[in-house]
């Protein structure tokens, strides 16, 4: 049973599914190489994160990870709600994959069924399984089978805009008991740096009765606000916003959803220190620069010369050596 709640301002300030509650409704987005732990925790210490999502994970390779060295499994005991996005290729990597998510107290599943990177396409999976509502709808059923956990799906908008296929396409997904669906507000094919269509989230939203986070273009309290107006969504899902400043759930759950953040606000400097420092805890030596160097190319974009210091982390060759001229960049910048 899943249960919306209206804050004072007319936004839903939960979303409740199954026995979880998500409070406020803002969630981190899965990102490859920068949804892992250290990023999830940065976020969840600056406030008001609700749910948080792993980097998609294939479903084939899961049973063989180890979760104590895997990169991609690294997580802490407060990284809490946390759902686990897989993409999958075939019906019977299901049961095993799934099997190992209850291991790892997952609070929920998630299926990527948006992503149109080309080493997915070879596989048929990501957004390439929407063009097969027979073959999708299987392996919904088989992973609603498999598991009690909520079940969330994060989609795009389509390769074209269609109200009719997406229609049937929210049949498929509702009709096999999905509990969440996410919507990236933007077509297959769209890059982007395109504005996000977000009054088609709201078309969705009108087709089921689930719960629907809008997804897209969201980085700003303002752009949270029309996005959430435009759409009727139940709740949004950052990404890149995320990266570019991790206080931004902070910023949004303060005056959108009256949450009081428990900390409080660090400087952008001790933010981008505090990142270092869980790079360095949660990740073996030769995993951390890499992930640093990817966050810095966003978080540097807040800054009006921001490509400086993503040029001088970039071109870092140990941890070390990139905090150090991390450092000489803040001491020098007038923010
Ligand atoms: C670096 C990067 C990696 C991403 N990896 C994933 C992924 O693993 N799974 C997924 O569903 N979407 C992925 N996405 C898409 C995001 O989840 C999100 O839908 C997209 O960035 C739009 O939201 P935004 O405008 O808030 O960034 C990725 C996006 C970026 C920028």
């Amino acid at each position: 049973m899943m249960e919306m709640a209206l804050s004072t301002q007319g936004v839903k300030d939960k979303v409740i599914l199954q026995n979880l509650e998500i409070s406020p409704p803002l969630a981190l987005a899965p990102m490859v190489g920068l949804s892992h732990s250290a990023m999830r925790s940065l976020v969840q210490e600056q406030g008001c994160v609700g749910l948080l999502f792993t980097e998609m994970l294939a479903a084939r390779s899961l049973p063989d990870e180890n979760e104590k060295h895997s990169p991609l499994l690294m997580r802490t005991a407060g990284e809490k709600p946390l759902f686990y996005q897989l993409f999958l290729t075939d019906i019977e990597d299901i049961e095993p994959a799934v099997q190992r998510l209850h291991q790892f107290d997952a609070q929920g599943i998630d299926l990527n069924l948006g992503c149109p990177a080309p080493q997915l396409r070879r596989q048929g999976a990501g957004c390439y399984l929407v063009k097969d509502l027979v073959r999708l709808r299987s392996l919904l059923a088989r992973l609603r089978m498999t598991t009690t956990l909520p079940l969330s799906v994060k989609i795009r908008l389509g390769d074209q805009l269609d109200q009719v296929a997406l229609a049937d396409l929210c049949r498929t997904l509702t009709g096999e008991g999905i509990d969440l669906l996410t919507v990236h507000g933007r077509l297959h094919g769209e890059k982007f740096c395109r504005k996000p269509h977000w009054e088609w989230i709201g078309k969705i939203k009108d087709m089921v009765k689930i719960p629907v986070l809008a997804n897209g273009g969201i980085f700003s309290v303002n752009d949270a606000r029309e996005c959430l107006r435009i759409s009727g969504a139940d709740g949004l899902m950052l990404g890149r916003g995320a990266a570019l400043r991790p206080w931004l759930f902070a910023d949004i759950g303060r005056e959108i959803y009256g949450c009081q953040p428990e900390q409080p606000r660090l400087s952008r400097e001790q933010i981008y220190f505090r990142f270092i420092e869980l790079l360095m805890e949660r990740f073996s030596t030769e995993r951390q620069l890499g992930r640093l160097k990817q966050f810095t190319h966003y978080y540097a974009g807040t800054y009006t010369f921001g490509h400086h210091l993503a040029t001088a982390v970039q071109t870092s060759s140990s941890m070390e050596q990139a905090a150090e001229r991390a450092n000489d960049f803040f001491a020098r910048c007038v923010c």
